[in-house]
C-alpha cells in the first residue's frame, strides 16, 4: 500500500516537473509566469498539497528536488524576461534629451501690481511704512478732517459713488493721512497705497476705479525742499537716474501751499515730445505740506511739527514706465495685452 502511493508520487513529480519547466520556459510576460508560480508553487498547488502528504524521507527528498527545479526556473525565467524588457525599453523607448520640455503655462503679475510693487520698494528703502487703508470711507474722513469745505464739488453725488449719506468710495487715498496720525505719534512716515473711485467717464486715462499712492511724512523742521527730495528720489527709483523734479503751485484742501509736481520727460529728455506735450515736464499728481488745519483737526500741534504729502496715480505711473497709449486694456483682463508686460 504504502510502496505504490510512493510510486505514484515519484512518476507525478517527475511529469509534473517536465510539465512545469517546459510551461516557464515558455512563458513570454511577467504575468504568465506569476500565474505559472503560483500553479505550480502556491498553497493549493499540486506539489504543495502532495508535500503535505508525505510520510517518508525519500518521497519528501524527491519532491523538494522538484520544488527546488521549480523555482529555480521560474527566478532564472523572470531574470530573462526583465533583461529582455530592459533591451526592449532601451531600444525602443528611444527619449531625446535635447528635445525642449512640454509649455507649462505660468502666469506673472500684472502691470498695476508690479508697478505697486516698484513703488512699495523705493519707499520701503526709505524707511516708509507701507499702509493698506479700507475702501469704504465716511465723509468725515474722506472729506471733513481733510479740511475739505462743505461746498467742495468733490462731495457732490456726481463727482463720489455715495454708499448712502456718510458712507462713499474713496476718492483717493488721502484719507489714510488721517488714519495714520490719529493712530499713533509723530515722527510718522508712511505710504499708502489702494484703490480709489470717481464718477469719471472711461476715456483713455480715466477710469471709475483707479490706483493711487499717497505719501506722509510728518516731522520737526519738515519742508518743501524735504518734499522735493522725497520726490525727486521716487521719481529717480521709479524711472531712472537722469529724472529731474519741479513744483507748480496748485490748490487741495489739505495742504498749503499746494504744487503740482512735474517729473522731467524720459522720451525727449526734457526737450519737448509728444508724450509731454512738447512742454518737457510730465504732471505726476499732488502735493504740498500739511496744513494746519489738518494737524489740528488730529491733535498734533503745528508749533512743533510740519507734515508734507504727496498722492500719484499708479495707473499714470504704469502709463510712463510701459509705455502704453490707453490704461482701458489694464481692466480688460485680455491676456493678449497683459501678456506684454
Ligand atoms: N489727493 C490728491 C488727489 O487725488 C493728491 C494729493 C495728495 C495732494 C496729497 C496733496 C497731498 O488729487
Amino acid at each position: 500500500m504504502t510502496e505504490s502511493r510512493d510510486t505514484v508520487a515519484r512518476v507525478d513529480a517527475e511529469a509534473l516537473q517536465r510539465e512545469a519547466l517546459s510551461a516557464i520556459e515558455a512563458a513570454s510576460t511577467a504575468n504568465e509566469l506569476d500565474e505559472l508560480r503560483v500553479r505550480y508553487l502556491g498553497r493549493s498547488s499540486e506539489l504543495k498539497l502532495a508535500l503535505r502528504e508525505v510520510r517518508d524521507r525519500e518521497t519528501g527528498m524527491a519532491l523538494n528536488a522538484v520544488r527546488v527545479a521549480i523555482e529555480a526556473a521560474v527566478s532564472s525565467r523572470q531574470a530573462t524576461l526583465e533583461r529582455a524588457e530592459l533591451d526592449r525599453a532601451l531600444t525602443e523607448d528611444v527619449v531625446d534629451v535635447t528635445l525642449p520640455g512640454d509649455h507649462l503655462p505660468l502666469g506673472h503679475l500684472h502691470p498695476i501690481t508690479q508697478t505697486r510693487r516698484e513703488i512699495e520698494d523705493a519707499f520701503l528703502g526709505l524707511g516708509y511704512e507701507v499702509r493698506d487703508d479700507r475702501e469704504v470711507e465716511t465723509t468725515e474722513y474722506n472729506f471733513d478732517k481733510l479740511a475739505f469745505d462743505p461746498w467742495h464739488p468733490a462731495r457732490s453725488q456726481r463727482a463720489t459713488f455715495f454708499l448712502d449719506e456718510t458712507h462713499v468710495l474713496r476718492t483717493e487715498t488721502s484719507p489714510s493721512q488721517i488714519h495714520a496720525m490719529e493712530e499713533r505719534e509723530p515722527p510718522i512716515y508712511m505710504v499708502s497705497i489702494g484703490r480709489c473711485y470717481r464718477r469719471d467717464a472711461i476715456d483713455a486715462t480715466h477710469y471709475p476705479i483707479f490706483h493711487q499712492f499717497e505719501g506722509l511724512a510728518v516731522d520737526r523742521g519738515l519742508t518743501l525742499a524735504d518734499l522735493k527730495g522725497t520726490l525727486l528720489h521716487v521719481m529717480r527709483a521709479l524711472y531712472g537716474p537722469d529724472r529731474r523734479v519741479r513744483f507748480r503751485t496748485h490748490y487741495f484742501p489739505f495742504t498749503e501751499p499746494s504744487i503740482e509736481p512735474d517729473v522731467s520727460c524720459g522720451i525727449c529728455g526734457g526737450a519737448g515730445c509728444r508724450t509731454c506735450k512738447h512742454s518737457g515736464w510730465l504732471e505726476m499728481g499732488g502735493a504740498g505740506m500739511v496744513d494746519p488745519r489738518v494737524l489740528a483737526n488730529v491733535g498734533i500741534d503745528h508749533e512743533d511739527w510740519s507734515g508734507f504729502a504727496f498722492g500719484c496715480g499708479i495707473e499714470r505711473v504704469a502709463q510712463l514706465k510701459y509705455d502704453f497709449p490707453d490704461i482701458r486694456p489694464l481692466w480688460d483682463g485680455d491676456l493678449r495685452v497683459l501678456r506684454q508686460f
